[in-house]
Order: structure tokens, then sequence, then C-alpha cells
């Protein structure tokens, strides 16, 4: 399998086999963290990261996924230099793009719906710096998708259904019911790491059921190939409008806020109108009660999360919860794709 100088902007780029390739190596150096046969993968290389938005996990885990593999990565923000933008002169993704893959062995962008003027704008910046950099680009989270952490994801369902952290069995996933619902709250949330996990459960042969209050579709596209991957697997796709009924027979349970298609406004994201219109569906919040109708299951969530409003400690903190695996998880998906991608392996 070779993945080598390959981008990752969204899993359904990759193929089955290329995705089952890195997701079996992050598990070989999660059960082997620290051995020599990783430690000198990225010696000497560095990768760039850009970051458009905030982050915790992401920045920490790409930090620390460098230094495991003896490399660097370098943080920076838009701040540091004079971009062009819609609004202002500067300089050229061309220019941006190419000049940084001069220096790194890879590079990665964070840019999500606040920093763009319509929705896939950020995305299509991704696509922009893909073409112009001739190193990999790893795609950090944008407006549309976060692959790494769908990467994550399934990797954290797949251990949790098979024999434990770093042994996930992913023929355990077929036929099981992943439910996707909107949560609760007013942080006005980005499309990325719902569709990314849409797109990875139905790759990974789930039936994908969706619960969400009407208006708040996400992406066709995404939907569409979301089906397809369904139907390739003979699994299915149902969408349900109230907070309850989803929940029956699920096995991995996903619930997270997310803003409406009708978002942007003369090219800005209108978070306080979106916030104002989530206040009307208050109580789509992950609970004890509603995990009894489910097949005992497990609830994800990327972080960081809204307790309370999406779901509640009892069940965040409880039992069957994986947040904190899919978390850790990141660090070594992400260690497999830079090995794969940029890597001395
Ligand atoms: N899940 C995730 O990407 O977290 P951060 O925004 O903290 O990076």
């Amino acid at each position: 399998m070779d993945l080598y100088g390959r981008d990752l902007i969204c899993t359904q780029d990759w193929s089955f086999s290329e995705l089952v390739a890195a997701l079996d190596l992050a598990a070989r150096m999660k059960r082997d963290r620290f051995s020599a046969r990783w430690a000198s993968i990225l010696q000497y290389k560095t990768f760039i990261m850009f970051f458009y938005n905030p982050s915790v996990r992401t920045r920490l885990s790409f930090e620390a996924a460098a230094t495991e593999l003896g490399g660097h990565a370098q943080f920076m923000t838009p701040s540091a230099g004079r971009f062009k933008t819609q609004q202002q002169a500067g300089e050229t993704i061309e220019d941006a793009a190419t000049v940084m893959a001069r220096y790194a062995a890879g590079i990665g962008i964070r840019i999500l719906e606040d920093k763009v003027p319509y929705y896939g704008a950020g995305d299509e910046m991704l696509l922009e710096y893909a073409r112009w950099a001739d190193v990999p680009l790893i795609n950090m989270a944008d407006d549309r998708f976060h692959p790494c952490q769908a990467l994550a994801d399934v990797m954290g369902w797949a251990e949790w259904y098979g024999e434990g952290p770093g042994r996930p069995d992913y023929e355990a996933l077929r036929g099981k019911k992943f439910l996707l619902a909107w949560g609760s709250g007013a942080l006005a949330r980005s499309w990325c790491s719902v569709q990314a996990a849409l797109l990875i459960a139905s790759r990974f042969g789930m039936h994908v059921a969706m619960a969400h209050p009407e208006g708040y579709e996400l992406d066709p596209e995404v939907i569409g190939w979301t089906q397809a991957n369904c139907a390739a697997h003979g699994t299915g796709f149902d969408v349900v409008h109230d907070p309850d009924s989803g929940y029956e027979g699920a096995h991995v349970v996903y619930c997270r806020n997310w803003v409406t298609p009708a978002a942007y406004q003369d090219g800005v994201l209108q978070k306080q109108a979106e916030i104002e219109k989530a206040m009307a569906y208050q109580g789509w919040t992950t609970t004890a009660e509603r995990m009894k109708r489910t097949d005992n299951a497990i609830f994800t969530h990327p972080m960081p999360v809204d307790r309370g409003s999406e779901v509640t400690d009892a069940v965040a903190s409880g039992p069957r919860s994986a947040i904190y695996d899919i978390a850790e998880n990141r660090l070594h998906v992400q260690k497999a794709v830079m090995a794969l991608t940029m890597g001395n392996l």
C-alpha cells in the first residue's frame, strides 16, 4: 500500500483498503507506542500546522504525533503572514503553498465555517493549497470534513466492539446501528465532524440513522455519498425528526449540535441567529433514559463536549462513553497517516 505523498482532505478520497492500512498501522502504533520502530519515521522532517481556528486536541495530538515519529510540528496562524482574502490584498495560496512545501514534509490546515464567506469555501481553500503544495495536505478540520476525527472515531468504535484498546475489530461494526442525533446548545457548531462521521460509519458497513429537527439538514452531497456507502453494504439510512425514536436499537450514539443550511447571509455566518434558532429545540440531549432504548450503545463525540446540552454528565462520563479513547486515537491515527504519507517507513 503506497500512500506516500497523498493528501487527506476527506475519507471518501481514500479507498477502503487505504483507510484500513492507516487504521491497522494506528492500532500497531497504539499497542507499541514508544517502540524504536516509529521513532525516526519523520526524523529531521517538519509538519506545518496552519490554524485559522482554535484547537486543543488537533494541535496537541499533531504535535505529539510529530514528536513521537522523531519530527517536529510547527504552529502558524494567519496573523503570522499577509494572506490574500476577499477583503484584503496579500500573498496568494499559490505562493504560500509552494513556499511552505519547500520547508515541510507535510502541511495541515484548519479553517472552519466562521472564517469563510459561504459553506464549502474552507474546503475549496484546502483543495487549492493541495493543488500547489507538492507535499501531503492534511485536513485538520475544514467547514465540510474532519477526516482525522473520522478515523479516530471508527477506530474507537471498533475497539469497543472488538477486543479493547489497540485491538479494533472493524468487521464487528458491520450492520450495527449508528445514530447521529442533533444536540441542543448555544455553540452553532460546524458540519465537519458530523459529516465525517456519517461518511466513515457508512463506509464501514454500519446502518446509519439521523435524528434532527426539520430544517437542520446537512450537505446533500455528503448525504448522497452516505446513502451510496450504505447501499454498497446493503445497510439502511433513515432520518427521523423527533429526539427519541432514533435511539431504538442503536449501537453507537453520537449527539452534537450543528447549524442550519441557512447559516450564511451576505457572506457572513450568522452565529447569533443560529444560536437563537437552536434555542427553540431544548431537550435534544443524550440522556441515560434515551440510552436505555438502545442496544447497550456506546456514546461517541469528537469533543469538546457541550455537557448538559448535547449530553448529560451521566452519559458523557458513564461506563459506555468512548469519548476519551477516541480523543486519544487522534494521536495514533495521525501518527499513522503522517508515517504513511510523509515518512520513511
Ligand atoms: N475534535 C477536535 O478536533 O477537537 P479540537 O477542536 O480541540 O481540535
